[in-house]
């Protein structure tokens, strides 16, 4: 089939190349010439395991342009990938899907299915629609069909590959076939729903995760008041199938391109109606809350941070990608900086991004062992596989005062008990909290 992408970002690039990757023919859409320049060579401009290969084994069927006239003209089905970032007041921006939406309407000289990938509020498609259709320039049917994304950066491509569902909204039982033909080959259980509803699907499973990290984050911080241990806890209730194994992980809060953005917009999409959703207003203020746990913990051993020497380890909002967006790093560091403290920081892919940020203030070290030499207390805030395999008695043997706080458990608390190292994690007991 043949298959226009707009946008090249995490949601239009996987897509792109995973349905290249099926046999489709496809091309991606994006107004960076640079960037697109890159990906004709086989380069992925984003960090994202088995991206970069699927994409160079894929290179029959992809294409990749600037010029979207030609891309959307004759297209069968035609993709919106492009981003919803927050507005200042929480909702969702939609002028870069308005926009595309325009230049299809401009373009397309044949019947195709115009599918919504990018997360968008509920209403939006139907709005699409309409807007579509009055600016269209040529005799044809257009229709919508919304087709939320379930990626998590990091396993992307897996995710999309081996998708645990493919969410098909459409008010319209021919579109439904062309989606459902897109999606041939692809192994996963298909839901065919109206398109408010799966708009609403998207929403509503994102917003659930994110209440039940903090959900569990709330746990943790009780459990670390009345001594129990989260690890023990969390372990105890995922037994339960209702309540399932994954996500109960507690740390430093949530972060990223989604969780973020969708409890906010769906917080603003019931207020500007005249509700209320509880529920989702108190994981966004609990997860503003934990993302300052380990800087407040750090007070109880300094009273101010001025010239300390501060080791953070992870700068990204979780391992598996080089995203900083809404990361524990960006509320800390510039606490710890307005503080007077010294601050090197280490994260394996994301330190470039954090340069772009504070390029002077920050000393960026290409190991863990140069990040720790003389600190007076290090920070973990991602808990990538270099920290979880790292010698811990070398955060005693390099450190000034080894004072480890981690915001993401990387350690059992067994590892520290032979040590002098004061480990303080998450809802768990403090190591060595005598030796303070
Ligand atoms: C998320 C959703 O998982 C995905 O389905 C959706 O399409 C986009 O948003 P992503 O933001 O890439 O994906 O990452 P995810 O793995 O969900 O983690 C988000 C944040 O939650 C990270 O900061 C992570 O550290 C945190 N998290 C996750 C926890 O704190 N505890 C957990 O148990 C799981």
């Amino acid at each position: 089939m043949k298959i226009a992408v707009a946008g090249t970002g995490y949601v239009g690039l996987v897509t792109g190349v995973c349905l290249a990757s099926k046999g489709h023919d496809v091309t991606c859409v994006d107004i960076d010439e640079e960037k697109v320049e890159k990906m004709k060579k086989g380069i992925s401009p984003i960090y994202e395991p088995g991206l970069d290969e699927l994409m160079q084994q894929s290179m029959d069927h992809l294409q990749f342009t600037t010029d979207y006239g030609a891309a959307y003209k004759d297209a069968e089905a035609i993709f919106i990938g492009v981003g919803t970032p927050e507005k200042q007041d929480g909702s969702a921006n939609l002028a870069y899907v308005i926009k595309v939406v325009k230049q299809i309407a401009q373009s397309v000289e044949r019947d195709c299915v115009v599918v919504v990938k990018s997360t968008v509020p509920i209403g939006t498609n139907d709005k699409v629609e309409s807007y579509l259709r009055e600016r269209l320039v040529h005799d044809v049917k257009v229709d919508i069909a919304s087709n939320p994304e379930f990626l998590s950066q990091g396993t992307a491509v897996l995710d999309t590959l081996h998708a645990s569902r493919i969410v098909i909204g459409v008010e319209d039982e021919k579109a439904g076939e062309v989606l459902k033909n897109v999606y041939e080959k692809f192994d996963a259980p298909i839901i065919v729903t109206d398109r408010r509803s799966a708009e609403m699907i998207k929403y509503a499973s994102n917003d659930f995760l994110a209440l039940k990290i903090s959900y569990v984050n709330e746990i943790a911080n009780l459990c670390e008041i009345v001594g129990a241990d989260i690890e023990d806890v969390t372990k105890g209730m995922g037994y339960d199938a209702r309540i399932g194994k994954r996500f109960l992980n507690s740390g430093i809060g949530y972060g990223g391109s989604c969780f973020p953005k969708d409890t906010k917009a769906l917080s603003w999409l019931a207020s500007f109606n005249d509700n209320e959703i509880k529920t989702i207003r108190a994981a966004i203020d609990v997860n503003e809350n934990q993302k300052l746990k380990l800087v407040k913990k750090a007070k109880k051993y300094y009273e101010d941070f001025t010239d300390l020497n501060v080791a953070v380890l992870g700068l990204t909002f979780k391992p598996g990608t080089d995203d900083l967006r809404e990361a524990a790093s960006l509320v800390n560091v510039p606490i710890l900086l307005e503080d007077g403290a010294h601050v090197k920081a280490w994260d394996p892919v994301g330190a470039e991004n954090f340069k772009k940020l504070y390029p002077k203030k920050v000393d960026y070290c290409s190991s863990i062992e140069e990040t720790l030499k003389d600190a007076d207390i290090c920070f973990i805030f991602t808990e990538w596989d270099e920290v979880k395999k790292f010698d811990i008695k070398k955060y005693e043997q390099l450190m000034r005062k080894p004072i480890v706080l981690d915001g993401r458990n990387c350690y059992s608390l067994d590892a520290f008990a032979d040590t002098k190292i004061v480990y303080n994690s998450i809802g768990r007991k403090t190591v060595n909290s005598e030796l303070m």
